[in-house]
């Protein structure tokens, strides 16, 4: 098999890391607020309280992992899938590890309950079964545990995919907003990128904080960087799914699209990176897809577990929380953060799908006007971020992916098809 040195592929230079500014200027003009300094900077607590945290599909512990770095610690973790868990034994010692939410009867002691609940049946790619389906449905295990804890944690932090809001008329977040509000709990959900905290991966992703003791607005809806502008392609490297070019490219401009536990062709597998200054069609190494959700490299090494593990292991990067935007989360829980003025409150659609960003407390519900940005780390561009060896993708892989762009009517870049096409040629050398 053939290997492409990453280093030899930088569009940028090696290690420089790029601040907004810098960021902004390759990517175009920001929609909001350029300034470097978050307009709402954080004040944490001298000494923050120690959260005990327990986690609810759990995965390889992207929740936990983050929560960990923001100086929390699980108590407790529950996760169906014993790759995952393999994973979880190895990075979590000591902690308590359960398989099945539905055969938990009580939650532990634990002031932040964490829950990434599957995502199958609410997926733009996926089933679209919605809410009920028999994977996102878990959810109700999770409600159930809730209701039966009278004390209860202090915090529920849930985490999902965007299409949430969208699928059905945004059944699924107005049941979830509903079942929290029947249990007088508080709530707040915002879509942030992880792209805001410094990974060059666009990923979009719901999380929702709930409380029956706290108001979760200003931890999740007061920070706010505004949004990026598209994207100018210059020489970066470009990510997409090598899986689609039907409907959509999953085109990402000096990043991956989102990292998935699944793929039009059902089975887990890696985006590919267009390098345009060398031509080059590759795939990135797993350590490096780690790497772009926040963990180290090797978190899900399981050659002790399994040889054939290598599916094992995209589709469980592919389904984690990305770190940084955990640990950002469980700094706010115990940091002291600026109020949130909701003397303007928009008010939430009564039929249709549901905004970005919104909240609701007491009796009053209102749509926040924030951008998918609460923060923006510096970033390194995609092909500087890579560390780890990338492999052409094959010609199979790409020869399909080609024969159905061409045939699509879909938009690209004459540029693109040509690297494609030469990439395709090059394996007729071979
Ligand atoms: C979206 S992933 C969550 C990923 C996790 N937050 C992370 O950072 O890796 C959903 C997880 O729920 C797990 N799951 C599915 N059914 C479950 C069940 N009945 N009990 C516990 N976990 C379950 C899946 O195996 C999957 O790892």
């Amino acid at each position: 098999m053939k290997f492409i040195d990453s280093d030899s592929l930088l569009s940028g230079s090696v290690g420089q890391r790029l601040t907004r500014a810098e960021t902004s200027q390759s990517f175009g003009p920001a929609l909001a607020d350029q300034s470097a300094a978050p307009r709402n900077p954080v004040e944490l607590s001298p000494r923050p309280p120690k959260l005990l945290v327990a986690g609810i599909f759990a995965g390889v512990g992207g929740f936990e992992e983050g929560f960990r770095q923001a100086g929390h610690a699980s108590t407790m973790l529950c996760e169906f899938d014993p790759a995952a868990r393999h994973v979880l034994a190895r990075r979590f010692e000591n902690t308590e590890i359960t398989e099945d939410v539905r055969a938990l009867t009580r939650l532990p002691d634990c002031a932040v309950l964490t829950a990434g609940f599957p995502c199958q049946d609410l997926s733009q790619v996926g089933r679209r079964r919605g809410i009920a389906g028999p994977n996102s449905g878990l959810i109700e295990s999770v409600f159930k545990l809730l209701k039966e804890s009278s004390r209860g944690p202090q915090w529920v932090v849930l985490e999902n995919v965007p299409f949430m809001l969208t699928l059905d008329g945004g059944r699924a977040i107005r049941m979830v907003t509903n079942r929290f509000e029947e249990m007088g709990f508080s709530w707040a959900y915002r879509t942030i990128d992880a792209r805001a905290f410094g990974l060059p991966q666009r990923r979009r992703r719901v999380v929702l904080i709930a409380s029956r003791d706290h108001d979760p607005r200003p931890v999740l809806l007061t920070n706010d960087v505004g949004a990026l502008g598209p994207g100018k392609r210059g020489n970066y490297a470009c990510g997409f799914y090598w899986t689609e070019g039907n409907t959509g490219l999953g085109w990402a401009v000096d990043a991956i699209p989102p990292l998935k536990g699944g793929s039009a062709l059902h089975i887990p597998s890696p985006p590919a990176i267009w390098f345009p200054r060398r031509r080059a069609i590759a795939v990135p190494a797993i350590e490096d897809a780690e790497r772009l959700q926040g963990f180290e490299a090797g978190w899900t090494c399981l050659e002790d577990f399994d040889h054939r593990a290598g599916r094992k292991r995209w589709r469980m990067v592919g389904n984690a929380v990305s770190v940084p935007v955990a640990k950002w989360i469980a700094e706010r829980l115990t940091a002291k953060v600026e109020q949130f003025n909701d003397e303007r409150a928009e008010p939430l659609p009564e039929i249709g799908s549901w905004p970005s960003a919104a909240w609701g407390r007491g009796a009053r519900r209102g749509k926040a006007v924030v951008s998918e940005w609460p923060v923006s780390e510096p970033s390194l561009h995609l092909a500087s971020f890579l560390t780890h060896r990338v492999r052409p993708l094959s010609k199979k892989a790409a020869g399909g992916f080609l024969s159905r762009l061409v045939k699509s009517t879909l938009r690209y870049e004459h540029a693109f098809r040509a690297d494609l096409e030469h990439h395709v040629e090059s394996f007729k050398e071979d």
